[in-house]
């Protein structure tokens, strides 16, 4: 037995089945009076409180009320970069970049400032219940240091990898077809699997790349399937358009990535909004991820990521903040978007389908399903307790409910670090509000 056994008393839901798949209620299980027993960092068992506790009668209890627990949440796509410099005014994607992103970007050289936002950050997250992101890093091999530095501190499952761009970049920002190879690789063979770290190799998108850096890394990534890939696909009408300048020899967005080896199984494509038929089919033959990032997609104005549709058809669909593009650290608002996002496309997601997609879906768009993202026995022991009567305005709504999903749907809708009563990475707490 791994050490001692700690059991966490709530409400649990699980995800017997993906809630895509048939009608979402009857792919969960909801325990009024639940139970999570966890040791050694795992979980060892979850279900009915009765039965956990009698399974270990003298563990530890954690007794968190009528509090909800759940996998931690996980953030598919984010840029820790730009936690400073979230919420700035005014700017479409291409200018957004050039204005805000950039100068914020160019200070990560300076390793003390690169350790300064990482530790913010990671803490940030914490206190919103997100307990793993795949996050870009800068141009700097010291951003990407600090990240995994941080994250090794606090114990968390973090996936990154340094930013390559090697043109449409300020100098100062700029790296090399060669160097980003170089230093992708120092940084893969340091990190990829030490403790919790996994390097993710991580082209900006195409018009910051020249064909030989994007050929470059896709040589990388063929060297090392096993690590992710992450970049930018068919985010707004404009960068469409200059990719198609760019490359004009591309059949479509998708092309350019594939013609240079990065379209593949572990691929992870922020954003894929305007997609074509050709890219939508493509993507779906060779089981790659898209990540939805719905604050980001309203804040930036880039349109209406197809959710239901994608999930429906079987893809892997993760959900992210995108900081910070996106405008908010919380996947509690992140849901939300979403589901204003798939309102205005004339699908109403079901609460069971948001936390699945903030939890398992996110999990699985990264292929950690097998050990985050679920509360499954064998499961490292990242999990978030939320408060489902937080505020006044939720607790009143709350007071109302029938059943589990109109109890919880308020606080998806309007919760936000306020709700997360406590996170737990390994099995420790380490954030929350109690
Ligand atoms: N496309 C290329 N870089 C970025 C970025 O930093 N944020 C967003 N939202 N889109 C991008
Ligand atoms: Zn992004």
């Amino acid at each position: 037995m791994a050490g001692k056994v700690t059991i966490l008393l709530g409400q649990v839901v699980q995800f017997q089945d993906d809630p895509f798949a048939g009608p979402p209620e009857g792919a969960v299980r909801h325990d009024r009076r639940g139970a999570v027993a966890v040791a050694g960092g795992k979980i060892l068992a979850s279900g009915p409180a009765d039965t956990v506790l009698a399974t270990h009668p003298d563990a530890r209890r954690i007794d968190h009320g009528d509090g909800l627990i759940l996998p931690g949440f996980v953030d598919a796509h984010a840029h820790y970069p730009q936690t400073a410099m979230i919420a700035s005014w005014g700017k479409r994607l291409i200018d957004w970049l050039n204005t805000y992103t950039f100068p914020e970007e160019m200070k990560f050289g300076d390793p003390a400032y690169a350790a300064e936002i990482a530790a913010r950050y990671l803490d940030l997250l914490l206190a919103n219940g997100t307990t793993t992101v795949a996050s870009f890093c800068t141009i700097h091999p010291e951003s990407v240091e600090a990240l995994f530095q941080a994250a090794e501190a606090r114990g968390m499952c973090v996936a990154a990898g340094k930013t390559c761009m090697d043109r449409n970049a300020p100098g100062g920002l700029r790296d090399t077809a060669q160097s980003a190879y170089d230093d992708s690789k120092a940084l893969l063979t340091r990190w990829h699997g030490r403790g919790r770290a996994a390097y993710v190799i991580t082209p900006r998108f195409s018009p910051t790349s020249s064909p030989e850096q994007l050929a470059a890394l896709g040589a990388l990534w063929a060297e090392h399937p096993d690590c992710l890939m992450q970049t930018h696909l068919s985010e707004q009408h404009e960068e469409i358009a200059w990719v198609r300048e760019l490359f004009p020899e591309a059949q479509d967005y998708l092309d350019t990535y594939e013609s240079h080896g990065l379209l593949g199984p572990g691929g992870l494509y922020g954003h894929a909004i305007h997609l074509e038929a050709r890219e939508i089919d493509r993507l779906r033959e060779v089981d790659a991820s898209l990540i939805h990032c719905p604050t980001s997609n309203t804040f930036i104005g880039s349109g209406l990521f197809a959710t239901m549709d994608h999930c429906r058809a079987g893809q892997r669909v993760g959900l992210a903040t995108d900081t910070g593009g996106g405008s908010s650290f919380s996947m509690l608002r992140t849901m939300a978007a979403a589901y204003e996002v798939g309102q205005l496309r004339g699908t109403a997601l079901h609460p069971a389908q948001l936390l699945w997609l903030a939890t398992e879906g996110s999990a699985r768009a990264l292929r950690m399903d097998d050990r985050l993202g679920t509360l499954a026995p064998g499961s490292d022991a990242d999990l978030v307790v939320l408060d489902l009567a937080a505020t006044p305005a939720i607790a009143q709504r709350h007071a109302q409910a029938h059943d589990i999903w109109e109890a919880v749907f308020p606080t998806i809708m309007m919760g936000d670090d306020r709700s997360v009563a406590a996170t737990y990475v390994q099995g420790r707490q380490v954030g929350g509000q109690t």
